[in-house]
């Protein structure tokens, strides 16, 4: 397991997911999204295990995929990258998923979010889905999952230009359970999990089911944007602004 995910198994049957790479603002590697994927599927596996709960570091949640790590994969595509690996166990987990989002959530990490039973959210939350901005298109099946949340429209702002969302406005619209104190986050993440846990299992697993919906249509969008997200990653529109990031200068298209 990479030490920039901490997986920790906390009395109660919760398993804690911690990424830890402050130093990148919790931007996700290959190794990360492999830790966290074998985090989920784990928990899928153990009858100990009965709620997962993803946190990042005081101020950031995530953000997003390493934009490097994207640069250099962009030969090999996203198909059978880790980050789509992780991506199609997040939809298929059937262990409940909490998220305690402070601070940045960016990329994939505003969209893992959609996958989440529970989401609460510091007053410094900001979710930030920048695809299209990057010459990318969106993923986690978002492209699906948003708009039947929070509606075509607000999905369009949201995806199409980028528009970043704060806490309270994004527990407005039914993404986020509740806005809490930043010190109060985790903690209350990992009670309303162990709840969960605690819950039947059998009932909980056919209630989550049935609340969440058709699986199949989450897994088809997935991979529907897995394929354009990849023919996008082999473009020069991607590769410039991925470049520009990297390098801080804005391509003369985007100005
Ligand atoms: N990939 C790779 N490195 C990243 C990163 C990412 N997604 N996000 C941040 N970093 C790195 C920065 O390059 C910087 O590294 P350096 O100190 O070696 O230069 C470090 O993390 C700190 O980031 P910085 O931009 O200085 O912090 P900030 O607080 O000013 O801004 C963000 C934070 C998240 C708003 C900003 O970094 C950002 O926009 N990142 C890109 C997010 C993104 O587009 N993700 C992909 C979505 S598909």
């Amino acid at each position: 397991m990479a030490d920039t995910v901490a997986i920790d198994d906390l009395q109660g049957g919760v398993r804690l997911i911690t990424l830890n790479r402050p130093e990148k603002k919790n931007a996700l590697t290959g190794a990360m999204y492999d830790a966290m994927r074998e985090g989920l599927a784990g928990a899928d596996a153990s009858d100990a295990i009965g709620a997962v709960v993803f946190a990042g570091q005081p101020g950031m949640f995530s953000a997003g995929n390493d934009l490097a790590d994207f640069m250099g994969h962009a030969g090999d595509g996203f198909s059978a990258s880790p980050a789509l690996a992780f991506i199609r166990q997040l939809a298929r987990t059937r262990t409940p998923m909490v998220a305690a989002v402070d601070g940045i959530a960016v990329g994939i990490g505003a969209t893992l979010c959609l996958h989440c039973d529970l989401v609460y959210a510091s007053p410094a939350a900001r979710l930030r889905m920048p695809f299209v901005e990057l010459g990318l298109v969106p993923e986690a099946a978002s492209s699906y999952l948003l708009p039947l949340r929070v509606g075509r429209l607000k999905a369009t702002e949201l995806l199409l230009l980028s528009r970043p969302l704060e806490a309270d406005e994004a527990q407005a619209l039914g993404l986020v359970n509740a806005v809490l104190p930043a010190d109060m986050l985790v903690e209350q993440a990992i009670a309303q999990a162990t709840r969960l846990a605690a819950l039947p299992r059998g009932a909980l697993a056919a209630s989550r089911a049935l609340i969440r919906g058709d699986q199949a249509q989450v897994e088809a969008a997935l991979e529907a944007e897995a394929k354009a997200f990849d023919a996008q990653l082999r473009s020069s529109e991607s590769q410039d602004r991925l470049a520009a990031f990297l390098s801080r200068s804005k391509p003369a298209s985007s100005a």
